[in-house]
């Protein structure tokens, strides 16, 4: 209860007003933000303010002694005269005191959400007093919420990625569809499982490792790791993972792509430049042919000549045993000396893995110009050979590099054949190169390439031949680009083409 009012007359003190009750009353109504409306015990309105004015839509003259459920749309329009009447009966309260989420109805026809509060007023007449709030933007932002909500949830469900949350354990809270598929496993199972469990045992510590790095850079990091399936098969996969603190806790959100398809294509692609290396053996072997003819040819005859001999001695009766046994020992040598022969094609020839290993250019150099040697005589083809001592060793496929070489060479044979042969001269030099790279190349006295043709030199089936097959240098590009090098053309000072290759020197193998 007010106590006695103050001394003096304060303003807005009238003689209907003693106090200013009404005056303060009103003051607080009209600043008041929520709709303010009073009711007697019949539903009729006698207090609307300003803010319910602007709520509903109507002044307060229009509503004032009015029923208060012109306010409320159906069904509660026609029930709220039994809601009254029944709790001035019974005196159970459905929603006086409690407040809750209802709808109002505005002049206009329209229906909004609100919150209402209700307080009675017991005088010496019953007064019914509810407090408004209009909250349609907070049912819109809620609505705008949970549809930017749902598209997201949409976005992730169908990324091509696998996508997780997890915990600052890596516990795994959160993830969709692609993710459950890469592991093999059920939304269910994988809440709550540690992320580690989920990869190769030999990868757990890169999983470690990233959430440390994470945590202390807050930097996405990619990592190559294997997810163990169930079936106990593994999943190649890169992981993306960065992580942020949300609500004071920390957060991993982490990207997993399959990698198995990209991987099998890889495979693939290797696979295939491994197979035309063969072929592009084979048809070196094709180009040389008749030089090798010629080489094995030479012990051949002698072969025939020396049995020839050694019959003639028999059939004379023989007196020299020497003789003899020198004809045989004469056979024994050229056809050891043909098998040789024989031997070093087959072993070029032969389809083998591709290995990398620490390769000593210049002992590959060398080993090509001794294989290549028979072919060479036979083209009257001089070498000169200018090889960098002490080079580093490359990380590479030693019988393939041997195959670049041999291209190279057999292009410069080519293409000096309207060179007299006096002036056949292959030059092939090593060197280091800038960086921490190997260069080697191989230089003709020949025509060159015509600028033109520069472009096109090293793409598939790019023949200026009449027999060429264009894939020597396409095939020689390849192999070098699979060891990381590099392969071009250049022309020869005074004439004559340069063909080069740069390869990057091998990383010393670290022990710990
Ligand atoms: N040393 C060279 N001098 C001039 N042209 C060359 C040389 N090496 C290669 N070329 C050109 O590059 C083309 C492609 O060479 P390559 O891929 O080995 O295929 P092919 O030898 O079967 O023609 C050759 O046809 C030739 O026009
Ligand atoms: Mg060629």
């Amino acid at each position: 209860m007010p106590g006695a009012p103050p001394e003096g007359t304060p303003a807005g003190t009238t003689q209907q007003d003693p106090g200013g009750y009404r005056a303060r009353f009103e003051a607080a109504l009209n600043a008041m933000v929520d709709g303010l409306i009073i009711i007697d015990q019949w539903g009729r309105i006698e207090v609307f303010n300003p803010a319910a004015e602007r709520i509903f839509g109507y002044r307060a003259a229009e509503v004032i002694g009015r029923n208060v459920k012109m306010l409320m749309p159906e069904p509660w329009q026609g029930e709220h005269d039994r809601y009254l009447r029944n709790y001035l009966r019974t005196g159970v309260p459905r929603i006086i005191g409690i407040g809750r989420e209802a709808q109002g109805l505005r002049k206009d026809g329209t229906v909004f959400p609100l919150d209402i509060a209700i307080g009675e007023a017991r005088g010496e007449r019953m007064q019914f007093v509810g407090i408004v709030r209009d909250i349609s933007w907070r049912k819109n932002a809620e609505a705008a919420i949970r549809a930017r909500e749902a598209e997201l949830r949409l976005i992730i469900d169908n990324a091509p990625a696998g996508i997780f949350m997890a915990d600052g354990l890596c516990r795994i809270r959160t993830v969709n569809p692609e993710f459950c598929r890469l592991c093999g496993r059920a939304q269910g199972v994988l809440l709550g499982m540690h992320f580690a469990d989920l990869v190769a045992a030999e990868d757990r510590g890169i999983v470690d490792e990233m959430r440390q790095a994470a945590q202390r850079a807050s930097q996405p990091d990619t990592q190559d790791v294997r997810i163990r399936r169930p079936d106990g098969g593994l999943t190649p996969c890169s992981l993306h993972c960065s992580y942020t603190v949300q609500d004071g806790q920390p957060l991993f959100v982490a990207q997993v792509l399959d990698r198995s398809s990209e991987l099998m294509m890889e495979q693939q692609v290797r696979e295939q430049r491994d197979r035309l290396a063969h072929v592009g053996r084979l048809s070196t072997m094709g180009e040389m042919a008749s030089g090798i003819a010629h080489e094995i040819t030479q012990p051949l005859t002698a072969i025939a000549t020396y049995a020839q001999a050694a019959r003639r001695m028999l059939a004379r009766g023989a007196q020299g045993a020497q003789d003899f046994e020198e004809a045989l020992e004469q056979i024994a040598r050229q056809a050891e000396r043909a098998g040789d022969i024989i031997q070093r094609l087959r072993g070029f020839m032969r389809r083998e893995e591709i290995r990398s290993e620490l390769v000593d250019i210049n002992e590959q150099l060398r080993a090509v110009i001794r294989f290549a040697d028979v072919d060479l005589r036979h083209h009257y083809t001089r070498v000169e050979l200018a090889l960098a001592p002490d080079l580093p060793p490359v990380q590479a496929d030693a019988v393939q590099l041997q195959q670049v070489a041999l291209n190279f060479i057999r292009n410069a044979v080519d293409a000096m054949a309207e060179v007299p042969p006096g002036e056949r001269v292959i030059a092939i030099r090593s060197a280091r190169g800038p960086g921490a790279a190997i260069e080697f190349s191989v230089t003709d006295r020949g025509p060159g390439v015509s600028p033109g043709d520069v472009e096109r030199l090293f793409a598939p089936f790019f023949t200026t031949k009449a027999h060429g097959i264009g894939l020597g240098l396409s095939i020689s590009g390849s192999i070098v680009a699979a060891f990381g090098g590099r392969t071009w053309y250049s022309e020869h000072e005074g004439g004559g083409a340069e063909f080069h290759v740069s390869l990057p020197v091998a990383q010393p193998v670290e022990h710990e």
